[in-house]
């Protein structure tokens, strides 16, 4: 398929790129910014632009028959700061994105959203996709909003889509110096000889998925090709939960460095519990994780020490 890559060049877009290629589909990546760890491969084409440019975009999804959508300027922590600027750059460009999508007969929109932020506090655990959505964060509400125009387009105007509400993803080319991503963070810590630094008593339990599990979970969702009433909404984690003490626990079973811990106060976007119950995505798509935990913190360790961060 010719597929286009909305933010393909972050963490998750450059392993997805690697996974299409593998499947022998035709890639062509649209980013703002170049991977910040990754050459530029022959094989696929780069545009660069930005979400909010409509003539970037209309040129850009021209031809294609997949449209994965992976770009995003806010995070759950940081989008509370300036909701307008959120739902601006993420809400409205992405409904201008599927005018493009619609107009341009795009086979399959698949988008990311987020198992983490979309539910709030959680009322059940492990999380099914018709649990009550009650976002606490801004970036919550706007993916959600999205997923809801994504079905007024299908259901209007027959776009497919499928909204993949993915949870705590780590592993290759998540930035050790981001402000997201637990797991990428804390191995950039232990790599610089830096303590790990804890929001509260690091009781906060996620579900953690190794990236090319959660990648694979996105060219499943794109071959789906849903009946009228199908689903099109699935949580993709890892189905089981960790707490930041257990990962601190499981990471000194794998880094070959002292591992320190600092605890700082808690913060209030932290919803106390996510766990994501992932039948449906394993009994519709046909998916699952097959990589463990401790598998996955190996691989992350040996591409962060490929840094030469140490
Ligand atoms: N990483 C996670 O923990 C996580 C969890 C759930 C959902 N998600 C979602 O998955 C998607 C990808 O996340 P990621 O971790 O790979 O993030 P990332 O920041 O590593 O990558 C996002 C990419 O999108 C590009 N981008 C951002 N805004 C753009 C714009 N307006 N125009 C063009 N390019 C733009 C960035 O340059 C970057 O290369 C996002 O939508 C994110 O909300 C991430």
């Amino acid at each position: 398929m010719k597929t286009l890559v909305i933010g393909g060049n972050g963490f998750i877009g450059t392993n997805l790129v690697e996974s299409l290629l593998q499947e022998g589909h035709e890639v062509c990546v649209f980013d703002r910014y170049p991977s910040r760890y990754k050459e530029p491969r022959q094989d696929v084409q780069y545009l660069v632009g930005d979400l909010g440019n409509h003539g970037e975009v209309h040129e850009a999804v021209k031809g294609m028959d997949w449209v994965f959508h992976l770009a995003y300027t806010t995070l759950p922590q940081t989008s509370n700061d300036d909701p307008v600027y959120d739902v601006r750059s993420n809400l409205t460009d992405t409904v201008q994105l599927l005018q493009e999508c619609r107009d341009s007969q795009v086979k399959k929109v698949v988008f990311i959203s987020s198992g983490g932020t979309v539910y709030g506090i959680p009322k059940q655990v492990p999380i099914p996709e018709d649990h009550p959505q009650q976002p606490i964060c801004s970036y919550g509400i706007t993916k959600l909003a999205i997923e809801k125009y994504l079905y007024l387009y299908q259901r209007i105007w027959g776009l497919e889509y499928v909204a993949a509400r993915l949870s705590n993803p780590y592993g290759e080319q998540q930035n050790p110096h981001s402000k997201q991503g637990a797991i990428g963070v804390f191995l950039g810590n232990v790599a610089e000889r830096k303590p790990i630094t804890i929001w509260g008593d690091g009781e906060v339990v996620r579900d953690y998925i190794y990236i090319k599990d959660a990648v694979s979970a996105l060219v499943k969702a794109a071959e789906y090709q849903p009946g009228p009433d199908c689903p099109r909404v699935f949580n993709i984690g890892a189905g089981c939960g960790h707490s930041l003490n257990q990962i601190v626990e499981a990471l000194k079973q794998v880094v070959d460095l002292p591992v320190e811990v600092k605890y700082t106060p808690a913060r209030p976007v932290d919803v106390p519990t996510t766990v994501l119950d992932i039948t449906r995505a394993r009994t519709v798509l046909g998916w699952s994780p097959k990589v463990s935990l401790n598998q996955g913190l190996e691989r992350s360790w040996q591409w962060v020490k490929s840094l030469s961060l140490i």
